[in-house]
């Protein structure tokens, strides 16, 4: 009976499985937060815009005002903030490397959170324009809640770092 120990194979798989998935892995607060901080950057540059409302609040106020208006603005809620990133972003390849965070609890159900982080936009077909190509050093203040069970971005505000976006340069072919 060469298939009785392919089924004890397969219900060990599962069972292991079961052990490690995340319903039963919960990360503490603070890396509870770092993990919605991560996966917001990650649903950014894989450009996953039907993803935002995983993490970020229906009524989420993103201001990146204090880039100027070449790189920043004041976006109000889910579907405007959703349309301008995704204006924002265009065809670029977009790349965001956030840095460690700090947290600031404001109870169990929401926490300030700073971050500081470098956003990178490459346009192949624009690398020597500055509008275009660039990276800008950031520190974000955010507000971060439980939403529907998920730490959501509720409110954030993007400051520049430098005195402007850097202008990277590429080496030659
Ligand atoms: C949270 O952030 C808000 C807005 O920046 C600020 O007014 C408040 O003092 C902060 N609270 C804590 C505990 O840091």
């Amino acid at each position: 009976m060469r298939f009785v120990p392919a089924i004890f194979v397969a219900i060990f798989s599962l069972t292991q499985a079961k052990a490690h998935d995340e319903t039963s892995v919960q990360p503490d607060y603070y890396e509870a937060i770092h993990q919605a901080e991560f996966k917001l950057a990650e649903t950014l540059d894989t450009k996953n815009y039907g993803g935002l409302g995983e993490v970020m609040t229906d009524d989420v106020v993103y201001d990146s005002r204090p880039l100027g208006p070449d790189y920043g603005g004041l976006s109000v809620g889910l579907a405007q903030v959703t349309a301008n990133i995704q204006a924002a972003f265009g065809g670029a390849q977009i790349a965001h490397y956030v840095s460690n965070a700090l947290i600031k609890p404001l109870g169990s159900q929401a926490a300030n959170v700073t971050t500081y982080l470098t956003w990178s936009r490459w346009d192949p077909a624009a690398e020597n324009d500055p509008k275009k190509t660039f990276r800008i050093f950031e520190r974000c203040d955010d507000l971060f809640v439980i939403d529907d069970g998920k730490w959501k971005l509720k409110y954030s505000l993007v400051t520049q770092l430098g005195p402007k976006p850097e202008s990277p340069y590429f080496a030659p072919a």
